[in-house]
C-alpha cells in the first residue's frame, strides 16, 4: 500500500513539475533543465510553457517581446521590471533603446554600450547577473527599489542584437534555475527573430 502511494506521488511529481519543464526543453538546443520543486518550479514550468505558446502564436517581434516580458512579469513575482533594449545604430555607434516593458517607468530609454550592466552585458555577449546592485560601480538605477538585476543577450545567427533586463525588489533574487529561465526567454525570442527576418 505504502509502495502503491509513493508511486502515485512520484507520478504526480512527474507530470506536474519534471514533465512541463522538461517538455519545454526542445524549444532551445542546449537547454538542460535541472529537477526543480515546489510553487517555484510551478511558476518556472508555467512560464517555459507559455513561452512556447507565445513563440508559436505571436504575430510580430513586439507582439512577442510584449508577450515576454507580460509572461516572467506576472508569473515570477520576485521580476518588479523586466523589459527588452534592442541594439539601434545612432551615428556610427550602436545604442541600447528600450523597447516593451513591463514595471516602473526608467528614465533609461537609451543605454550606450560603456554605460550600465546592460551596456556591460551587450558588449561582453555575456549574461550578467548582479546580486546586490549597490555593490556595482556600473549599474544605472531604474528604481530605488531595485536590488538585484540580471542582463541576458539576445542572439540572432550568433549576433547580439539586444538583452533581456530583468530587475528585482529583492538581493540575490536570480538563482540557477531565475538565469535558465531568462537565458531561455531571451534565446526563444532570438529564434523568433531568426525565423522571421531575412
Ligand atoms: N540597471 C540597468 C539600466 C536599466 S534599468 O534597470 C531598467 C543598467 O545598469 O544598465
Amino acid at each position: 500500500m505504502r509502495k502503491t502511494l509513493s508511486y502515485v506521488f512520484m507520478m504526480l511529481a512527474v507530470m506536474f513539475v519534471a514533465a512541463p519543464v522538461y517538455a519545454q526543453g526542445g524549444a532551445t538546443a542546449g537547454t538542460n533543465w535541472v529537477a526543480i520543486t515546489s510553487g517555484f518550479a510551478m511558476a518556472i514550468a508555467s512560464a517555459v510553457c507559455g513561452l512556447g505558446q507565445a513563440k508559436a502564436t505571436a504575430a510580430s517581434a513586439e507582439a512577442l517581446m510584449k508577450d515576454i516580458t507580460t509572461l516572467l512579469h506576472n508569473k515570477l513575482t520576485k521580476y518588479n521590471w523586466v523589459g527588452f533594449y534592442m541594439l539601434e545604430k545612432e551615428g556610427d555607434h550602436d545604442m541600447l533603446v528600450l523597447g516593451p516593458f513591463k514595471g516602473t517607468m526608467t528614465p533609461h530609454t537609451r543605454i550606450p554600450l560603456n554605460q550600465g550592466i546592460c551596456g556591460a552585458a551587450a558588449s561582453s555577449g555575456m549574461t550578467i547577473v548582479i546580486n546586490d546592485v549597490a555593490s556595482d560601480p556600473r549599474y544605472l538605477a531604474c528604481s530605488l527599489e531595485t536590488k538585484s538585476e540580471i542582463v541576458v543577450p539576445i542572439f540572432v545567427h550568433g549576433k547580439i542584437v539586444g538583452e533581456l533586463d530583468v530587475d528585482s525588489h529583492f538581493l540575490a533574487a536570480f538563482g540557477p534555475t531565475d538565469r535558465k529561465l531568462c537565458e531561455h526567454a531571451a534565446a526563444v525570442f532570438g529564434k523568433f527573430l531568426e525565423s522571421h527576418t531575412a
